[in-house]
């Protein structure tokens, strides 16, 4: 039989059945990796990634996904239908082709990064571009799923929620306990809540002793929650989190509160230089929008955060490779000449 590692490793926290599909990409089980500069610099005592990159579409959004596509085939659903601003959309039409359902996303035009497009389009989902927003597009399928037999895979699905939270498990099984500091980008703020489901429910039950102060990054023009009010125009080159009004703004603004933590904004300035730092310090090649979870660290400690003795962990949740336009966009040390060793090795300023 199949063998799902989330499920056997977490099941007692999950709402699996005898008759749940077991059926996995391999998702989940991420490396927690430390470090190699950054946490020093910031007077951290460490600083962890959690490389979410490595999930099989390259997104945090696998860990739920696998969950909300099984359920919804339990169900007896033939179809699964998502709004997204890409790796929702990566993700669902995957895990709808694992079990030979249909998938239908429908993605703001033109704002979804090349490489998300690329995957949906593989996988054969039937893509829907609105000349709209992420938030146009959710109130879209929200109605359609009203009416339709078609399921919602969007992380209002609380099974998507449940998926997701086990990426907090991994964290307190491989540091024993868990971080004072988790830091996330927050976008639609499925993510932010879920993780905080995951890390209260390992303390109930006695599998972590603390809990840590959840630290949510909001791009600066896309920042409902913390400008307090919905933004009917979000922009930012975080296309990922270029979200007006989230879905779960209520439910993050909890996990927030009763973390003592906060949700704060960073800048695409902030963003693309911390995206830059993690590929140029530590080779760690994450697309714009996970950049934010580590712009806001740097930022916090700008402003003066006393961050000595304690432990972070920065959620990296989607690989730099779904967006390669941003990743060419940024200047390179990059030549073409003529296929002559000479002229190579001027390229290379050896002399
Ligand atoms: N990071 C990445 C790479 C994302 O794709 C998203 C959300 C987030 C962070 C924010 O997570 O929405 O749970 O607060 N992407 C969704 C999508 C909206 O459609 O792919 P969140």
């Amino acid at each position: 039989m199949q063998q799902n590692h989330l499920i056997e490793k977490y099941a007692e926290f999950l709402p699996i059945t005898a008759d749940t599909s077991r059926k996995s990409l391999g998702e989940g089980l991420t490396p927690l990796v430390q470090s190699n500069r950054l946490g020093s610099e910031l007077g951290l005592k460490s600083l962890y990634f959690k490389l979410e990159t490595l999930n099989p579409t390259g997104s945090f959004k696998d860990r739920g996904m696998f969950l909300a596509v099984a359920k919804a085939v339990e169900s007896g659903s033939e179809a699964v239908i998502c709004a997204s601003t890409g790796n929702t959309s990566a993700s669902a039409s995957a895990y709808a082709a694992l079990h030979g359902i249909k998938s239908f996303v429908v993605v703001p035009s033109g704002k979804i990064a090349l490489g998300k497009l690329a995957q949906a389009t593989v996988h054969g989902a039937t893509i829907i571009q609105i000349q709209g927003s992420f938030d146009d597009a959710l109130q879209i399928v929200r109605d359609i799923t009203e009416r339709f037999p078609v399921t919602l895979v969007n992380s209002v699905n609380p099974h998507r929620i449940d998926g997701q939270k086990t990426a907090a498990f991994e964290i307190v099984d491989e540091l024993g306990y868990s971080p004072d500091i988790l830091c996330i980008p927050v976008g639609n703020a499925g993510n932010i809540v879920a993780y905080w489901k995951g890390f209260t429910e390992y303390q109930s039950t006695g599998k972590a002793s603390n809990l840590p102060r959840m630290w949510g990054f909001q791009a600066a023009g896309a920042a409902p929650i913390v400008l307090g009010h919905s933004v009917s125009n979000p922009e930012t080159i975080a296309t990922a989190i270029r979200i007006g009004n989230p879905a779960s703004w209520t439910a993050a603004v909890n996990a927030r509160d009763q973390s003592n933590g906060q949700i704060e904004s960073v800048t695409d300035d902030e963003i693309l230089g911390a995206y830059h730092r993690l590929a140029r310090e530590e080779g760690v090649f994450c697309e714009p929008a996970s950049a934010a979870s580590v712009a806001g660290l740097i930022k916090q400690s700008q402003q003066g955060a006393n961050l000595s003795q304690l432990t972070a962990v920065c959620v990296i949740t989607g690989h730099g490779l779904k967006d390669p336009d941003t990743a060419l966009s940024i200047e390179a040390d990059r030549v073409e000449v003529a296929a002559d060793a000479l002229l190579v090795e001027e390229a290379m300023n050896l002399h």
